[in-house]
């Protein structure tokens, strides 16, 4: 959701805006605009729609400025229009501002500003008001004025703030909501995430929540809020700017399907050393886990998904009987929690708000939080006791894919090295299980080998208008992954079920021809799965089954097989997802979507 860049150096900050925005596009927007110090004024350009909208209303202006900022705009106050698009501006145009989040009181602090001062409200956002409280402060001195008026301010904002009268300066400030300042040669950035500043530095300060940023071409100055200057983290970026390029791909998403194989190594390997699990950032004790007398899995979307298999990996491979939640009701649920409790927070991102805000509620009843993250020094990070870092690189495809992957391996690790420490597993099966784990990557990359295959089945269902998928045991959940990866990126109305649950109801909608997906990896279930396979049948239902590669023949049985390597059933999800974010893809490209940015949709989603 909205994305920010703000630049300040020697260069002409408009294609470095422009550019940066470019590499924001995959968080989800629906208008953009910048604003640049220029001769002795602020000058300010925005249209509503896609960023090239924004660059055909700049094309042949001559806009030349060392100072500017930039924004991708995510509507929630104030329908997409140039109007409510940022930057904003105050009444007197001395300020203009960008802002990510919400201003829960902006009401409040407009009526404020009506009665005390002179300036005139232009659009319908909340963000309006940010521009116009800061030059209600303004005595000369631009970091004063953006700190008094944070200090007014209720909500979640990451701003950027320029000032025509201070045009050497640009400030930024973060409380609940992404921002990253990157530190380059005789120039300084602000930007909503990395990629949009890697072309120009590796080198990025990590600011915390309640921070200010006081930043010039040469100095950078971060302080808290008492106004106290802190050191604040310095990461060195150890992925390149082709990592955020699509490097010949059709779509991100495409690319980040075929990357897996590596992803999911580098999760992997990362983490064991001789056939042993080692953790940077988890160092739970035999005493602390067993003093866990609740873990709750906690997680939106796709990461929820990820924590639904993590479940049964929990309890197969230590025992533990977690409650995998979605977070957005968690925290509206009573959650019975205390200081022996563990939390587990799933998140690409790091930054997602329900996510976030349960985490939050846990820490205040005294839980222990072990995050599983992709995005270095993000706001669930900080706030984690214990992290496990995916090492997937930046996911621009709003839709998950190799995140996905990584966080079942992680998922996995855990919960081995989990039943490592309670004994529930000895260390010759925790090396044949991470042996099995080791072979992931290569039957992900057999899977991809053989991409053709579901392209063709793609072309023979894009038109579908429904698409049913069913499993039991980790294959349902499999299921649900499989059928919200193409609902958000074909527009297909689709849903996932048990498959013992559909004669309680869902099979009424069985008629002929309908596509169903099923699932039959699990051993144990295998006959139990062909009976479900002939109920539908028998209803006239089309039906693709994923099996195992060495599973019985039931080719007479499906209209069509789809086989993966064979692995151990727990593992079985990362390879059957495989073939399903491709259907997902290829549909989406059949059916003329837009497959990187679906619509209506945000790749880090920062409100509720
Ligand atoms: C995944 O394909 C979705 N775009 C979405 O469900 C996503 O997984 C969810 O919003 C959670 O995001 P997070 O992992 O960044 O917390």
């Amino acid at each position: 959701m909205c994305g920010i860049i703000g630049y300040v150096g020697k260069k002409n900050a408009v294609p470095i805006l422009i550019d940066g925005l470019k590499k924001l596009e995959y968080r989800g927007y629906d208008s953009s605009g910048i604003a640049i110090y220029n001769d002795n004024s602020l000058s300010i350009h925005k249209s509503k729609g896609k960023l090239k909208n924004l660059e055909n209303k700049i094309e042949g202006k001559t806009l030349y400025s060392n100072l500017g900022i930039g924004h991708t705009r995510w509507a929630t106050h104030g329908e997409p229009a140039d109007v409510n698009s940022h930057a904003h501006t105050s009444t007197r145009e001395t300020i203009a501002e960008i802002h990510n989040g919400i201003i829960e009181n902006y009401l409040e602090l407009k009526s404020f500003l009506q009665k005390n001062s002179q300036c005139v409200f232009k659009s319908e956002t909340d963000t309006e008001i940010i521009a116009h409280l800061i030059d209600y402060f303004y005595e000369g001195n631009l970091f004063d004025a953006v700190y008094n008026a944070t200090q007014k301010m209720e909500g979640a904002y990451s701003i950027g703030v320029i000032c025509k009268d201070e045009p050497n300066k640009l400030i930024g400030v973060r409380k609940d909501s992404p921002l990253i300042i990157g530190i380059g040669e005789n120039e300084n950035f602000i930007a909503s995430d990395i990629p949009a500043i890697l072309k120009y530095t590796k080198d990025v300060l990590l600011i915390e929540n309640n921070q200010f940023a006081e930043i010039t071409k040469d100095n950078v100055k971060v302080f808290d809020n008492d106004k106290n200057e802190i050191k604040s983290k310095f990461f060195k970026v150890t992925w390149d700017e082709e990592c955020a390029e699509k490097e010949g791909f059709d779509h991100f998403t495409l690319k980040e399907i075929f990357e897996q194989p590596k992803a999911v190594h580098r999760t992997l390997h990362h983490n064991i050393k001789n056939n042993e699990i080692h953790f940077e950032n988890i160092n739970i004790t035999k005493d602390e886990l067993k003093s866990f007398n609740k873990i709750y899995i906690l997680g939106c979307g796709t990461a929820y998904n990820a924590g639904l298999i993590g479940k049964y990996a929990l309890k197969k491979f230590a025992g533990i009987n977690a409650m995998c939640e979605i977070a957005s009701e968690f925290r509206y649920n009573d959650p019975i929690i205390d200081e022996n409790t563990l939390v587990i927070c799933i998140s690409q991102s790091g930054e997602t708000l329900d996510t976030l805000q349960s985490l939050r509620l846990a820490k205040e009843k005294r839980a222990k939080i072990l995050s599983i993250v992709n995005i270095v020094g993000s706001s669930i990070t900080r706030e984690s006791d214990y992290i496990f870092y995916t090492l997937g690189g930046p996911e621009i495809g709003v839709a998950s894919t190799k995140i996905f992957t990584c966080q079942l391996m992680g998922l996995y690790l855990l919960s081995l090295h989990f039943g490592n420490l309670l004994r529930r597993i000895s260390d010759d099966e925790i090396k044949f299980y991470i042996n099995e784990l080791i072979s992931i990557p290569d039957k992900i990359q057999k899977l991809l080998d053989d991409s053709e295959k579901i392209k063709q089945i793609a072309s023979e269902q894009f038109q579908n208008e429904s698409i049913f998928y069913m499993g039991r045991n980790v294959d349902m959940e499999i299921a649900y992954e499989s059928s919200l990866k193409l609902k958000e990126i074909s527009y297909i109305n689709s849903f996932a079920i048990g498959a013992g649950e559909l004669k309680h109801g869902t099979i009424a909608l069985v008629k002929d021809e309908t596509f169903v997906i099923s699932f039959a990896t699990q051993e144990f279930l295998f006959d139990k799965m062909i009976s479900n396979i002939k109920e539908i049948k028998a209803r006239g239902a089309y039906v693709l089954t994923i099996v195992k590669d060495e599973c019985k023949d039931i080719s007479d049985l499906c209209d069509k097989v789809l086989k993966i390597p064979y692995t151990l059933d727990i593992f079985t999800p990362i390879l059957s997802i495989i073939p399903m974010q491709l259907l997902a893809y290829h549909i989406s490209v059949m059916r003329g979507n837009d497959v990187d940015k679906p619509r209506n949709l945000a790749k880090s989603v920062t409100v509720e």
